[in-house]
């Protein structure tokens, strides 16, 4: 691979131990995958920072290069990591918090500037920026409505690029990268739900390739994040072209050579619709991905329309980025119902059941897929007015 010579000077050791280190991981991924090149970007994203997930290996790791001086390069967002709070008042157990808060905090002191996976909300990439994200749900945001350009990073890779603030160029840099494989007609989405299960059908479709996606255009973007963040975790493709809505995606069209074509109508999507059988105490989560303001105050609107006090003990989890500021005395008003916002935090990566929490009720088709995998708990999937209305206590 071509280095320039402040690339070659960062390899041989000249800027310390880690770089050296984080460019020679970059580098090798990057002759694999058969980059000639590396380019710099403007955005990193790091992700694999639940405690659950790495453990002490990785918490060393982390506070290691932390400990030598590294700092992040380039403007640098985090995945949220698991959620250290409490469900009907049961905690994790101190030592999981405390080494939780600890990988936290040596991020922070790398640069870390907010912890999210809606890193778009913190700062929107621009068309044909170059950036090193992870976390599958922000990559295909970044790259199908914003039209930036990232591969899907691993976590540990992320961090080596924000750290060097390059990634290799090849996969979606390139133009010819971005070139939909699969043609899949699809019907307008209602609802969050009929999203996310649209998305779902999708990823199973087109489990690696790009597909070239009609019916979307004028869907509203919170809809078409629940579309993607499920179709990221059925397929490992970093980009859906929407119609209509990638900035490229006429270009796309024109260049594209489909190996096939598919149409999704409504009873795809309704077969995914089963009642699961739930027993023991449950939770109801929204915000896989994570909320972005405007969501949290119109759920905070409809949750006061119709819940007045409980006594049930019910909770309702709104999920957000650290980032998001509420206005004063929202999140006690909400609390008072059994609404808790909870920020930077992520229910997938974290071991609900060790909270003695049996099932979840959410909308998110990413969430369907992941907690019983991840989380182990039983997950029904509701579109979302639907859980306000069971939350309080309506029929849905
Ligand atoms: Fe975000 Fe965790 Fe869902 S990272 S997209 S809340 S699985």
């Amino acid at each position: 691979m071509y280095l320039t010579r402040t690339e070659e000077r960062m390899i041989s050791g000249e800027y310390g131990e880690v770089i050296s280190k984080a460019m020679k991981a970059v580098v090798k991924v990057g002759e694999v995958l058969g980059a000639d090149r590396l380019i710099q970007v403007t955005h990193a994203h790091v992700s694999g920072v639940s405690y659950f997930n790495i453990g002490d290996p990785g918490l060393e790791f982390i506070e290691d290069m932390a400990g030598k001086g590294a700092r992040f390069a380039v403007f640098t967002t985090v995945n949220p990591y698991a959620i250290i709070g409490s469900a009907y008042g049961k905690e994790f157990p101190h030592d999981v918090v405390s080494k939780q808060l600890r990988i936290v905090n040596a991020l922070k002191k790398m640069g870390a500037n907010s912890f999210t996976c809606a890193p778009y909300y913190i700062r929107k990439p621009k068309v044909n920026e170059h950036l090193a994200w992870a976390e599958s749900n922000a990559v295909l945001y970044a790259n199908s409505i914003a039209g930036a350009r990232t591969n899907r990073e691993g976590g540990p890779l992320a961090l080596f690029e924000a750290l060097i603030g390059r990634t290799y160029y090849a996969g979606v840099h390139k133009d010819d990268g971005r070139i939909p494989k699969i043609y899949v007609s699809v019907k307008k989405p209602k609802n969050f739900l009929d999203a996310s299960l649209l998305g779902y059908i999708t990823g199973e479709y087109s489990p690696k390739e790009i597909p070239y996606v009609s019916g979307l255009n004028g869907v509203e973007e919170e809809k078409l994040r629940s579309f993607l963040a499920v179709f990221g975790a059925r397929s490992s493709a970093p980009m859906v072209v929407i119609e209509g809505v990638t900035p490229e995606y006429s270009e796309l069209l024109e260049k594209a050579d489909f190996m096939d074509r598919l149409v999704i109508d409504e009873d795809d999507v309704r077969k995914l619709i089963r009642d699961e059988a739930l027993y023991g105490r449950g939770v109801f989560i929204i915000g896989c991905p994570h909320l972005s303001l405007k969501e949290i105050m119109d759920i905070a609107g409809m949750v006061l329309r119709r819940c007045n006090t409980r006594s049930d003990g019910k909770e309702l989890w709104l999920i957000t980025g650290t980032n998001v500021v509420l206005p004063d005395e929202l999140e006690s008003k909400l609390e008072r119902v059994g609404v808790k916002v909870l920020k930077g935090m992520c229910p997938v990566v974290t071991r609900l059941d060790m909270l003695d929490l049996n099932y979840v009720i959410t909308d998110s088709g990413k969430a369907l897929f992941y907690l019983p995998r991840l989380a182990k708990v039983r997950v029904m999937i509701m579109d979302r007015k639907d859980i306000i209305r069971k939350f309080c206590g309506g029929a849905t």
